[in-house]
């Protein structure tokens, strides 16, 4: 699991009045909404006797702890430590690791690292989010895989053929063949264009609304950007257009959770979410019944013998960008943290951590 990156902590309208704990990247985090009503989150992780934050309250500005009533803001900064008194004066080092946070498209996204602003990998746009004429949905799926080999998947193109009976004839035509792939590279991402070979769609108002009747040649896109954020066009017929983005947030090494924005330029009646939302869960459960037996279960860290394919191009530069961010020391050491787990408490480091010294938790130890 990689630190320095901007992951989705929870969809928007589930953030209230209450605090909400939330493991990812293997720790516990809180998310809670200050006076002003801004998303914010802090380590769980109290810096007196380890208290659990997200099972205290919110008071005014603050996060209070169940066990002993310290209060900390949003910024991580203690302003009470009742058993002093009220007119105490806060120890410098009574602070708490705390993370940028932002909502958009309906998500609470939380940096979860201490790298400056200006050298974070912006969160992917989706632009048609708010436009006229289109529609969104949000799904959540919770999937016991690794983020990685998700993505891995995402970008794969030749596993539709096999995985997806709708995208694809599951190997009963004798005559496929992947089609080639126009490779798209940026900083942080790699993409691909193609076409893709589809049957028929047993659906009836997804089929008239696509056109698509007969054998189809779908015109695709797909790609990654960041670790763990996916886009991907599919286009039926030039003016029947599916752009959907997938974020996803490691809980821990072998189970994640995904936040699916699929938009759609058709069936734009909110009474039509219902159905599209069924086929993209009916697609994205194919993926994970293959996910979950994949072996190893994480992503290898360094290529070796694998094979790989001209379809697996996109996959060798994403496993290539892995790489450079692991040299980069964002890469977390998960086997030091498990072997240490009953014993050590760990905070990602935030950017807070770059500017003064001082912290009671340990940061999490990096690869
Ligand atoms: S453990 Fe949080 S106030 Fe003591
Ligand atoms: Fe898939």
């Amino acid at each position: 699991m990689f630190i320095n990156f901007w992951y989705v902590a929870e969809q928007s309208e589930n953030l209230t009045d209450q605090p909400i704990r939330k493991k990812m990247l293997g720790q516990n985090f809180v998310l809670f909404r200050d006076e002003s009503g801004k998303a914010q989150c802090l380590s769980d992780v109290c810096i007196h006797r380890g208290g659990s934050l997200s099972a205290g309250k919110i008071a005014g500005n603050c996060i209070q702890c169940p066990y002993h009533g310290w209060r900390f803001d949003g910024e991580g900064k203690c302003h009470r430590i009742p058993s002093l008194g009220k007119e105490a004066k806060i120890p410098k080092r009574a602070k708490i690791d705390s993370y940028p946070t932002t909502e958009i498209y309906g998500l609470v996204f939380c940096f979860l690292g201490d790298l400056p602003e200006k050298q974070r990998c912006p969160i992917l746009e989706v632009k048609e989010y708010d436009w006229e004429d289109w529609r969104a949905t949000t799904q959540h799926f919770q999937f016991d895989i690794d983020y990685k080999r998700s993505i891995e998947n995402g970008i794969d193109g030749a596993h539709n053929e096999f995985v997806h009976p709708t995208h694809g004839f599951s190997g009963e035509d004798e005559d496929y063949k992947s089609p080639p792939i126009d490779m798209k590279l940026t900083e942080w991402g790699t993409g691909f264009f193609n076409k893709v070979y589809a049957p028929p769609l047993k659906e009836k108002k997804m089929r008239e609304a696509s056109g698509r009747a007969v054998n189809a040649v779908v015109e695709a896109g797909t790609g990654h950007h960041g670790i763990s954020m996916l886009w991907t066009y599919i286009h039926p017929t030039p003016e029947i257009l599916i752009h959907q983005y997938a974020f996803e947030t490691p809980i821990d090494e072998t189970s994640t959770s995904i936040y699916l924005i699929n938009t759609r330029n058709f069936l734009t009646d909110p009474k039509d979410d219902e159905r599209v939302m069924e086929r993209n869960q009916v697609v994205a459960f194919q993926d994970r019944d293959v996910l979950v037996n994949i072996n190893p279960v994480l992503t290898p860290n360094k290529i070796k013998n694998e094979f790989f394919v001209p379809m697996d191009r996109p996959l060798k530069r994403y496993r290539e960008l892995l790489e450079k961010w692991q040299q980069k020391g964002w890469r977390i050491d998960s086997e030091t943290v498990n072997n240490n787990r009953l014993s050590h408490a760990y905070a990602i480091p935030s950017p807070g951590r770059r500017k003064t010294k001082g912290w009671v938790v340990d940061s999490i130890p990096m690869l």
